[in-house]
């Protein structure tokens, strides 16, 4: 646990945000000439707000609010950990044992993210700063959840060093969860995230329901999880399209997992675009669509690009659509606000002579909450609508 302590005055143009509840202070917002090691908890104070923020001097983020009450010992930890597992309570109870079950700043525990697989702990940090607090929270994921290890995955590690034991058994390298009933592998070592995309458990069972007797397209499918949902909503035929390495393997397996007709499912290993032009010059049709492309924009540079590849992406997919098909459109890059990306969305219908009404929308299930006050927490957009020739 992070044992050293400093104090720190901020600039009082702060005071506001961070009594609104944003648990960030960039480098260069700090005064000059402040330093403490890495990981120390700083007692800092702007006007009336005062909180305990560890502090990161390798980062732009050089400062996260953990508590506002006192310096963060055993017992705040604890709370912590054990508030972020009630919340998931009912997500235990609809045979789903893999969830994020700390999703840092919107858990309070900002930079720390902590994934369940079917009763092991998957820890990731965003800084080396965490790492005492790691070492505090692990004791108490096995003592509040009960799991049989915990691992720490590294960012950008290779793959043989990617996975650290923290405590229990050695991990597998992959293993079989559940969510909604339905049993997936995921890959802790060579898997992207941490093995699985947990954050659309919701949407996917979504599409499930509109997926009865439907010829569905799964573009950017990963390991085929939406693919799964609709096999089990009835789909006459699901088609899944990524380009990743071990993606057509794993929803194979998947599909196999759960007792599937593998003649129902079939996938391209393809570049999403190229398989749309493909399949649009082939005349291929669908009445369910779910386009789900990973993050095209990592800093506010980038945000005219991704709002470009958003509405090409969807422009192409939607000229696959049936008439009357129903079109799902995600977006995770968290500088698309939910407005920019429906404007995405109707500037691609517009472009492939279609109309689209939306259904259905939503965004991150209840184990990705938004603390208030820190929007950067909400990211995941997600929209469904009907397509219809032109009126
Ligand atoms: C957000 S993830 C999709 C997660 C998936 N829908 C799920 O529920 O598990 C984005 C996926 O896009 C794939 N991808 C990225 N660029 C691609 C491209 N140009 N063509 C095909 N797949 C691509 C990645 O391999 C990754 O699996």
């Amino acid at each position: 646990m992070a044992t050293t302590s400093a104090r720190l005055t901020l600039p009082a143009k702060l005071e506001a945000t961070l009594i609104g509840g944003h648990p960030w202070v960039y480098r260069d917002q700090v005064p000059q000439g402040f330093s403490a090691p890495i990981g120390t908890m700083v007692e800092v104070r702007c006007g009336k707000f005062s909180a305990w923020a560890l502090w990161d001097p390798s980062s732009a983020l050089a400062l996260r609010v953990y508590s506002r009450i006192a310096k963060p010992d055993v017992n705040w930890y604890r709370q912590r950990v054990s508030e972020a597992w009630q919340l998931r309570a009912g997500l235990r109870l609809q045979r789903t044992n893999a969830f994020r079950w700390i999703y840092g700043e919107g858990d309070g525990l900002p930079g720390i993210i902590v994934d369940h697989y079917a009763g092991l702990a998957v820890v990731v940090c965003d800084t080396p700063a965490c790492d005492q607090i790691v070492d505090a929270l692990v004791p108490l994921l096995v003592e509040v959840g009960g799991v049989s290890g915990v691992v720490r995955r590294r960012r950008g590690a290779a793959k043989e060093d990617r996975l650290e034991r923290l405590w229990g058994a050695e991990p597998p390298a992959t293993l079989v969860v559940e969510e909604n009933g339905l049993r997936l592998r995921a890959d802790l070592v060579a898997g992207q995230k941490t093995g699985l995309f947990l954050d659309h458990r919701e949407n996917r069972a979504t599409v499930e329901r509109v997926s009865k007797d439907a010829r569905v397209l799964n573009l950017f499918a990963y390991s085929g999880a939406f693919s799964l949902y609709a096999l089990r909503g009835g789909a006459r035929e699901v088609v899944s399209v990524d380009v990743a390495p071990g993606a057509a393997e794993d929803a194979a397996h998947n599909v196999r997992l759960n007792g599937f007709d593998e003649s129902r499912h079939h996938f391209e290993v393809a570049d999403v675009f190229d398989y749309l032009e493909r399949a649009r010059l082939a005349g291929e049709r669908f009445d369910v669509i779910v386009c789900d492309p990973p993050s095209f924009a990592r800093n506010n540079a980038h945000l005219d690009k991704a709002l470009k590849a958003y509405v090409r992406v969807n422009a192409a997919g939607m000229k696959l659509a049936a008439p009357g098909a129903l079109y799902a459109g995600a977006s995770c890059t968290g500088r698309v606000t939910p407005h920019a990306f429906k404007q995405c969305l109707a500037e691609s219908a517009r472009r492939s002579q279609r109309r689209m009404q939306v259904v259905h929308e939503s965004g991150q299930p209840v184990d990705h909450p938004e603390l208030l006050g820190h929007p950067e927490g909400r990211y995941l957009k997600f929209v469904m609508g009907r397509l219809l020739p032109r009126a």
